[in-house]
């Protein structure tokens, strides 16, 4: 091609480019945003290829010192600081002094004065820090989940930034895993519409209701779906192991937590380390371009997850760098987070012929977009300032809804009549355990700069009962354990019996004991897979000792995970699991413990009875010999030395009050495809405290062409009831409910019998039938 047909050629693509903006962004007149665009075509073309290569690298916070840039052959990315200073983004910087003298000095020094874009983790909260997303689930509340990623997404702009690595959308099933506690948990379902709210909590709009994405305004800051695809899925809960998924399963459970964020308008997309199907994702061409690109939509800038690129050598699918870069190209990852493979071979490889400069110029044209959708072009600094980061970070409306959530999010598990601690035994209630003082509560994601501002169970009950006696009783983890860093806790055992001594004796004395126990926040997350999911053994002890002494034992567990909590559940009078509460956490522990807020949480993941059960989930398929009794004898589906069933389904939790269901009914047992129907229950307040119940509708496909799951959510409400109030709970079934991929991989539904369920949780029986036809 002549340089004219190629100059033509390049006009073309970027004016496809601009129109399929229009068209997606709803723009039919020359507003200043299209204005813009037409600039941004010019800067485009103005730019050179180190340039436009520059723009698709994301380096690390460790190369920003006080002291300067951090270049050269020892540091991570052994770049020049010439090329550092082409760079497109920063991973992993706060402040917003800090960041606008960065920004500044790129802005400056960049030969098109492009601006940065700064990037972050802000999982569950900037500074003030929100329940781990796995809690958050819990709380079946879109609503407060779009709140806390707004709370949060102001912070986070605060303080300079641009972009979240949130939200985390993978389907998880498997408790070892790590990571299952920056998901929202095991159901599709429930996953893409806490999806979509953390969406338009962070970027302030809906694409689905037809708003514009307005990510300039402030407050608002860019979303990044991850990891696509399927990282939830690790072989054996092992972290960065690969995944292996049937095509029907990925698609049907996997996929629409995703799709969802993506059709809420979710402008960035990140690549997960796993290969699927033995292919790794950043360099899966089927993958990103055909499924994500083609099939769901997407069009906003795809970053690889750190490292993942160059990973593919390792993987054994890339023989270098540079043919890990050639592969991740075309694959369509627009930015590399953190490898050498685009810095230092991108350009190389479009030079020589083996990749077109088309496929740079399509990612830069993305990149650009989103710095110009941020509205970087004007203010490269965005909301970042010290006095909104005084004002917002920790504010009382924060704090608020961090407790608010919290409170929402604990789920009540057993309840032996002892809670809520009537705040007239106030003196006789005693602390036990090593999260009884704790500010330890944040999770694996969270970074706070003033941690030591976080409630702690002691000060939250001493708020609402005076004093209250704390006793440690025994340290968060067992010698011989440590954390993902490798930190372990040093102790005699003469030291250990000291404080199991002191908290028999605080027990022995006391007429109601609280024992906070739970895994330590660095047993989860990223790197912390674990194939023992218990409590650690001391705790345990501590447990047994205790209650040996004393019977009215309420235990508060915390954890990232689906904990094996068999035992403690047998010795203790009441259970609440708490998970990783954040900065709010002891008060609203104290809120829930003393009857002021009611507990309303529902299992966002199934709690195994012992760990042999993992990955055990209740959306799973029917088998030949369904075992409903739980039986442990005979040729029947399940184990011979425990039960089949959960030690508590998905969706289950308890409150102060109880419920009553009435039968389900449907308002037609016939329904045509083109139709909706309707499937309503009563639920009653049998009990004597108001409360809020977490309605449930599930369907079961009776008999398809492919085998179906046993039970699938489609719907939940909340509803308040005071004491003996009844309301009628309605949901619309659609056809698009009941569709699934056929035995020819056709996404269809299927005419015949279908089963409602609507009840408490995912275990209920309370069913009604209809027929599509
Ligand atoms: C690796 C993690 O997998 C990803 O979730 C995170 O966003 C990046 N590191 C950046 O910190």
């Amino acid at each position: 091609m002549g340089d004219q047909e190629e100059g033509f050629a390049f006009y073309c693509f970027l004016k496809i480019l601009l129109l399929q903006w229009k068209k997606s962004t709803n723009r039919t007149g020359k507003d200043e945003k299209v204005m813009k665009l037409e600039q941004l075509e010019k800067l485009l073309q103005d730019m050179s290829l180190e340039e436009k290569v520059g723009q698709m690298v994301q380096i690390p916070a460790n190369m920003l010192t006080e002291g300067g840039l951090l270049t050269g052959p020892t540091d991570t990315m052994e770049m020049s600081e010439e090329t550092t200073r082409l760079v497109g983004s920063i991973l992993g910087k706060t402040g917003a002094e800090e960041l606008h003298n960065i920004q500044k000095e790129f802005v400056e020094n960049h030969p098109h004065h492009i601006p940065l874009l700064l990037m972050y983790d802000v999982i569950n909260g900037m500074e003030t820090i929100f329940p781990i997303p796995l809690a958050q689930g819990c709380t079946f509340s879109p609503e407060l989940v779009e709140r806390a990623a707004h709370a949060a997404a102001k912070e986070a702009t605060a303080t300079g930034l641009h972009v979240t690595f949130s939200p985390m959308l993978d389907l998880v099933r498997d408790a070892r895993w790590g990571r299952v506690m920056e998901s929202t948990g095991e159901d599709p379902w429930l996953n893409a519409e806490l999806g979509r709210a953390m969406v338009r909590g962070y970027q302030g709009s809906s694409k689905v209701q037809g708003e514009l994405l307005d990510l300039a305004k402030e407050g608002n800051i860019a979303g990044c779906v991850k990891h696509f695809a399927g990282y939830g899925a690790p072989l054996g809960g092992r972290e960065y192991e690969n995944v292996e998924l049937s095509e029907r399963t990925f698609r049907e459970d996997y996929l629409p937590a995703y799709q969802a964020a993506i059709e809420e308008g979710c402008v960035m997309v990140m690549t997960s380390f796993n290969t699927l199907n033995r292919i790794p994702s950043s360099g899966n061409q089927w993958l990103m371009r055909k499924v994500l690109r083609e099939e769901m939509g997407f069009d906003g800038v795809l970053i690889s997850d750190y490292s993942a690129v160059d990973e593919m050598i390792r993987h054994g699918i890339a023989e270098d760098s540079r043919e890990a870069a050639k592969l991740a190209i075309l694959a369509g990852v627009d930015m590399d987070m953190v490898s050498n493979a685009y810095v230092k071979y991108l350009a190389e490889l479009v030079r020589d012929g083996e990749v077109e400069e088309r496929l740079v110029d399509e990612a830069v044209w993305r990149i650009l977009k989103l710095k110009n959708d941020l509205g970087l072009f004007e203010n490269p600094y965005k909301d970042g300032a010290k006095e909104k980061e005084e004002i917002l970070f920790l504010c009382p409306e924060h704090r608020g809804l961090a407790r608010e959530m919290a409170a929402k999010s604990f789920v009540l598990l057993k309840n032996d009549e002892i809670l809520p601690l009537e705040q007239e035994n106030a003196g006789t209630i005693a602390l036990i355990g090593p999260y009884a003082d704790s500010t330890e509560m944040f999770g694996a994601w969270s970074f706070p700069k003033r941690p030591e501002q976080g409630v702690t169970i002691k000060q939250g009950m001493e708020v609402r009962y005076g004093s209250v006696k704390v006793c440690r009783g025994c340290f968060m983890q067992d010698e011989d354990k440590q954390t993902k860093f490798g930190v372990k806790e040093k102790y005699t055992t003469e030291e250990l019996e000291t404080l199991l001594a002191e908290a028999e004796k605080l027990a022995g004395k006391s007429e109601t004991v609280v024992l906070c126990l739970g895994e330590h926040r660095e047993y989860t997350g990223e790197g912390a897979s674990r194939t023992e999911i218990g409590l650690p053994k001391h705790q345990l002890e501590l447990l047994k000792r205790v209650q040996a002494v004393n019977k009215n034992v309420v235990t508060v567990v915390f954890s990232g995970r689906p904990l094996v909590l068999t035992e403690v559940v047998e010795l203790s009078r009441a259970v609440l699991l708490v998970w990783m509460p954040g900065t709010e956490g002891g008060s609203a522990i104290a809120d829930v413990l003393s009857g002021a807020v009611l507990p309303e949480g529902k299992l966002s993941m199934t709690l195994p009875r012992c760990v042999g059960q993992v990955p055990v989930f209740y959306n799973k398929f029917r088998t030949g010999r369904p075992n409903e009794e739980g039986t442990t004898v005979g040729y029947i589906h399940g184990y011979i030395d425990e039960s089949i069933y959960p030690l508590y389904p998905f969706g289950y939790g308890l409150t102060y009050t109880t419920f009553g269901y009435s039968k389900v009914s449907v308002s037609q047992e016939i329904m045509k495809k083109t139709e909706t129907i309707a499937a309503k229950a009563t639920v009653t307040n049998t009990g004597t405290r108001e409360a809020v119940e977490t309605v449930q509708m599930y369907l079961t496909d009776v008999k398809g062409s492919v085998v179906r799951p046993v039970k699938m959510l489609r719907g939940f409400k909340k509803v308040a009831l005071k004491p003996g109030e009844s309301r009628k709970v309605t949901f619309t079934i659609t056809e698009d409910m009941l569709k699934f991929y056929d035995s020819n991989m056709v996404y269809t539904s299927e005419p015949g019998e279908f089963e409602v369920y609507i009840g408490p949780d995912s275990d209920t029986k309370n069913k009604a039938v209809f027929r599509l036809v």
